[in-house]
């Protein structure tokens, strides 16, 4: 009987799938500090979960050296110049450092003051999530139900320290949508990876961003544990450069292997999206670049480097690198009338880019999400979507005669590097980090 009664129970839960409690900017305020439990108390039985959440973005979301310059430098500065972006400002911290938004604590004290803003995306911030409101998870929806309960993917698990039960949006991608997915005042998506994924084949396939992000291997998910499949808390992404390396699949022919002096030759290059559940790169994509660096070299060691071909489709300059200025909009917080910008790329000329511009009310590329009217052309890579490239080479006069090694090296960088470096943002921010690279080679005849 009471086997029975649990069975309904059980049931009811997940189909009512539990809910409640106030989401988005309606939740602001609405919590304190105090209800949440320290991730230091959940170390003391999930040992390497601790220490696989502690070495993840996910515990630094708030304090990390770029979310602090552009949160405080750029997003805060603004507010304080333009008041009606406030709300869009405080909404940082509803991602961000979701304990101190539902505490009302916006903007939170620095991460040099210690606050409990700085536990980030914390676990039991995500352990006490319910449900989200609407249909398209976006912009913290989340609910959150801080308590005695945890929530997860496994049900009938016991603990000495809470309750569990299993609620299935657990091992859905709307959980992580809700963080994932962002609109901004201008209605524009500055953040859409669980949209991508979902209009991709992995969304097809239903592989959730778990199955990459959060792999589950043998052993214990805590010290008094059963051994079991656990799923890691690894969400490891672009600052990983073992995920971004090999992300993509190069390789890279010529239409002849004999090339004589006065004639040219067409290279192509193929890039396949072999590892990513959505484009690449995603997320914030007005901070990231990937682009792709042709070089030959001849017999006698002379370098040449080669511009990418042209294709011709709207909005194309901005997917081939140039000397350019943009970024005049980070004027505003900043303080400097007619600022007129850094450089946009700061990578060799001719290079092809993988992006998407964000652009802001004047139509200049601009990293501030929140002051995005429009985006420019997609020119990303798509989960599982194989782009050519095509370089055409006359050879140039003073060629030697012999063997010529042409390499295709696909680069990527969290930030561009003229922004980075106007503003301060530590080096390892804008480092170069190798995606893949491949080579062939020509015979020049005289
Ligand atoms: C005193 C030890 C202890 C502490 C402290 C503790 N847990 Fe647990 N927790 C367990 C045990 C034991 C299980 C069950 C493991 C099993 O049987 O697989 C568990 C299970 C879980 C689950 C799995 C739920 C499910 O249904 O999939 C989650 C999530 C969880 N804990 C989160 C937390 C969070 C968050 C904290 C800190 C706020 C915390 N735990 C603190 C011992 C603890
Ligand atoms: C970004 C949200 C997020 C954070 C932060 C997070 N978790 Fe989880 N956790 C999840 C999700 C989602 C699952 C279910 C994964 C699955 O089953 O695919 C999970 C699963 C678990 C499980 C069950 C693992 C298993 O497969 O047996 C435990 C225990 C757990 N988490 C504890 C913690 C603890 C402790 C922390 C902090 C050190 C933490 N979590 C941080 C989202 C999170
Ligand atoms: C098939 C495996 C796979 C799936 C499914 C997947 N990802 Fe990824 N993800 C990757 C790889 C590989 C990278 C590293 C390359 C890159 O930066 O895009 C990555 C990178 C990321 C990044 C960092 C991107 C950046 O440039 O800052 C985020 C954020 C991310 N994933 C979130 C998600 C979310 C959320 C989902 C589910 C909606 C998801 N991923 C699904 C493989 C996957
Ligand atoms: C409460 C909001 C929130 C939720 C829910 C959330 N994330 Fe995130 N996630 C973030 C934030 C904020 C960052 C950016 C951290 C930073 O500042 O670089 C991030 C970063 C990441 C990254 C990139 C790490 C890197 O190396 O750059 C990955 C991958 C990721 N999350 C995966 C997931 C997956 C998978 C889920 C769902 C299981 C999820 N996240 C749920 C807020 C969230
Ligand atoms: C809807 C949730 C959400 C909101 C709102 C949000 N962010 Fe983020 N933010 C994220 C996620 C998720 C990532 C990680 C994406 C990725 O890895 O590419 C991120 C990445 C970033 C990064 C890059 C971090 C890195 O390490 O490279 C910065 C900086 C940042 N956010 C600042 C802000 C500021 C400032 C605001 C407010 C104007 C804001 N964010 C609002 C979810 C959000």
């Amino acid at each position: 009987m009471k086997k029975y009664v649990c069975g309904v129970l059980f049931l009811a839960v997940n189909l009512a799938s539990v809910r409640s409690g106030p989401a988005g900017e309606a939740a602001l305020g609405t919590r304190r500090y105090d209800d949440y439990e320290k991730p230091a108390v959940c170390k003391s039985c999930h040992v390497d979960i601790f220490f696989q959440w502690d070495q993840a973005m996910m515990s630094k979301a708030y304090t990390h050296h770029w979310d602090e310059i552009e949160y405080f430098d750029l997003a805060v500065a603004h507010a304080e110049k333009v008041p009606e972006l406030k709300p869009v400002v405080d909404g940082c911290n509803g991602c961000h450092a979701p304990l101190a938004y539902l505490a009302g604590d916006v903007p939170p004290p620095r991460p040099s003051e210690n606050s409990r803003a700085n536990e980030s995306v914390s676990c039991d911030f995500c352990h006490t999530v319910t449900g989200f409101e609407g249909d398209i998870p976006f912009n913290f929806s989340y609910i959150s139900e801080p308590g005695r309960i945890k929530y997860g993917t496994k049900p009938g698990l016991e603990s000495p320290h809470h309750e569990t039960r299993m609620l299935d949006l657990y091992g859905q991608t709307e959980y992580c949508g809700n963080c994932h997915n962002e609109k901004n005042p201008y209605g524009i998506w500055v953040k859409s990876t669980q949209l991508e994924w979902k209009e991709g084949p992995y969304g097809r396939e239903n592989v959730p961003c778990h199955r990459c992000h959060m792999p589950k291997a043998w052993g214990k998910n805590a010290k008094m544990a059963e051994e079991g499949m656990v799923a890691q808390h690894l969400f490891n992404g672009a600052h990983d450069p073992g995920k971004v390396g090999g992300a993509i699949e190069l390789r890279i022919h010529p239409d002849r292997r004999e090339v004589f002096f006065d004639e040219g030759v067409v290279l192509s290059v193929q890039l396949f999206n072999a590892k990513a559940g959505h484009k690449i790169p995603t997320g914030s994509v007005e901070d990231r670049i990937l682009w792709l660096h042709v070089t030959a070299v001849d017999a006698a060691g002379n370098e040449y480097h080669l511009p990418v071909d042209r294709k011709g489709f709207e909005g194309e300059t901005y997917t081939i690198a140039s000397n350019e200025l943009a970024y005049q909009d980070m004027g505003i917080p900043k303080g400097i009338e007619g600022f007129e910008g850094v450089q946009r790329d700061g990578v060799p000329e001719g290079d092809r880019i993988f992006r998407m511009p964000y652009l802001d009310p004047q139509g200049r590329m601009t990293i501030q999400q929140w002051n995005t009217a429009s985006l420019g052309v997609d020119y990303r890579i798509g989960p599982r979507e194989t782009k050519i490239e095509t370089f055409t080479w006359m050879l140039p006069g003073d060629i030697a005669a012999g063997k010529v090694t042409i390499t295709a090296q696909l680069n990527f960088q969290k930030l561009v590097k003229p922004v980075a470096d106007f503003l301060g943002v530590p080096a390892e921010e804008s480092e170069i980090v190798p995606v893949n690279q491949a080579v062939t080679w020509i015979e020049v005849i005289d």
